[in-house]
């Protein structure tokens, strides 16, 4: 349902929950995030409730962890039923939601074992590990120099390790001392690419898109390039799909776009169908294989109410459904911002439901633009100075989409 009343003005009444709301949350936390003014209660489907009662269209979708919506009825469902029974063993016991989660997942991304762990930063942190650890014992590099080739402008998470590797000033300034083993290269420069990989290579790891820095789509040819130099070479492709996967391009990975299967998805986010932290890294026997017991794990990775939703979301993806909204609504969503190129927009990339856009910086900031949005009932985030990156829930319809493309368009004519 879209609102009628989307267009409101801030107010200072003082009945109004939201200020003092802000207020504390700001008194409470570190400040590693700068979140919109606006104090979510409830949401259903693609629409959010604020404390005063405002309606929101989500155009985020918590980076695309919400790909189900909000709520979504079947993922509900399997969460409370899993609450009645179980839900945590730790994996130093087996619990009856494991295997099926673990063989569907493995289906879904034609790969023979997985790993489950929470976080996508988890996910790719143990891809590094695997890959390493794949180097040393099956392609032979000599003990303590592996590397990793990894694109600039990257985003693959937070801890020391991957930030290590990041070309955000933000995310890495500061923060070391870095892990060596990686080396950069421009995203979507396939010579450069071929060109650092030697024999201490063990992987490549790149995102499909690049989500964070504002939904860039490489060239046609790179993704399958990167393959074919990584098959040529004897060098594992990782595949991070943590915000690119489950369905966010109008396939049910990224890398489907160029008929590209990588050696290892990495996924997170959607896996948890916005309930849970789920991730896990997929990929054949010849890699996970390398693993031992003793070696690798979390507490909470795999854990029985994580296994349940996931498995839910994974079935939810085999029907097909998701891929097929976004791939149609995708085309929709495009060709309605193409139309605002040269009227506030500078540019629009992505594929599927998700959009990158550029906003004329002479206009305004991204920053000002959500927040106008915002007042609107539109949600959307910011990246990088006048980007914002627009990934609405895959169950968003063409009238909804219509509706956050209007009132962008209200918004650029200022
Ligand atoms: C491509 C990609 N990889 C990894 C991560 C890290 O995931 P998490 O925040 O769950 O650790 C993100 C998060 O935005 C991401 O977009």
């Amino acid at each position: 349902m879209i609102v009628d009343d989307a267009l409101r003005t801030p107010t200072a009444d003082d009945t109004l929950r939201t200020p003092s709301a802000v207020r504390d949350a700001e008194r409470w936390t570190a400040h590693n995030y700068h979140p919109l003014p606006v104090v979510i209660e409830s949401a259903e489907g693609a629409w959010l409730t604020d404390v005063d009662g405002r309606r929101y269209l989500d155009c985020l979708a918590g980076y695309s962890a919400l790909n189900f919506g909000h709520r979504h009825p079947a993922l509900i469902a399997a969460a409370h039923a899993q609450l009645d029974r179980l839900t945590l063993t730790s994996r130093a016991f087996i619990h009856d939601q494991f295997a099926a989660f673990c063989q569907e997942l493995s289906q879904l991304c034609g790969k023979e074992l997985v790993l489950p762990m929470n976080t996508g930063a988890e996910a790719v942190e143990t891809a590094i590990k695997v890959a390493r650890k794949w180097g040393y014992q099956v392609k032979g590099v000599p003990s303590g120099q592996a590397t990793i080739v990894v694109a600039d402008g990257n985003f693959h998470g937070r801890t020391t390790t991957i930030v290590s590797f990041s070309t955000d000033p933000d995310a890495r300034d500061d923060f070391g001392p870095y892990t060596p083993g990686f080396r950069i290269v421009p995203y979507g420069d396939l010579a450069a690419l071929t060109e650092a990989i030697d024999d201490t290579t063990v992987a490549v790891l790149l995102e499909p898109i690049q989500g964070e820095q504002g939904v860039v789509v490489p060239p046609a040819g790179y993704l399958s390039g990167v393959r074919r130099v990584c098959t040529e070479r004897n060098v594992l492709f990782l595949a991070d799909e943590i915000q690119s996967g489950l369905g966010r391009t109008g396939t049910t990975f990224a890398c489907d776009h160029e008929d590209v299967v990588p050696d290892m998805y990495l996924l997170g986010k959607a896996l948890g169908g916005g309930i849970v932290p789920v991730s896990a890294v997929a990929a054949d026997r010849s890699v996970l294989g390398v693993l031992r017991p003793g070696e690798h794990g979390s507490t909470f990775g795999g854990n029985p109410l994580a296994c349940a939703v996931a498995t839910e979301v994974v079935r939810l993806l085999a029907t097909g459904e998701f891929q097929r909204r976004s791939a149609e609504l995708g085309v929709h969503l495009h060709t309605a911002l193409q139309k605002l190129v040269g009227q506030g927009l500078l540019a629009v990339r992505g594929r599927g439901l998700w959009a990158g856009i550029d906003i004329d910086p002479a206009l305004m900031t991204g920053r000002q633009a959500c927040e106008r949005l915002a007042e609107r009932g539109i949600l959307a985030k910011d990246t990088h100075g006048s980007t914002i990156r627009l990934a609405p829930p895959l169950v968003v319809t063409v009238e909804e989409l219509d509706h956050a493309v209007e009132q962008l368009a209200a918004v650029l004519r200022g």
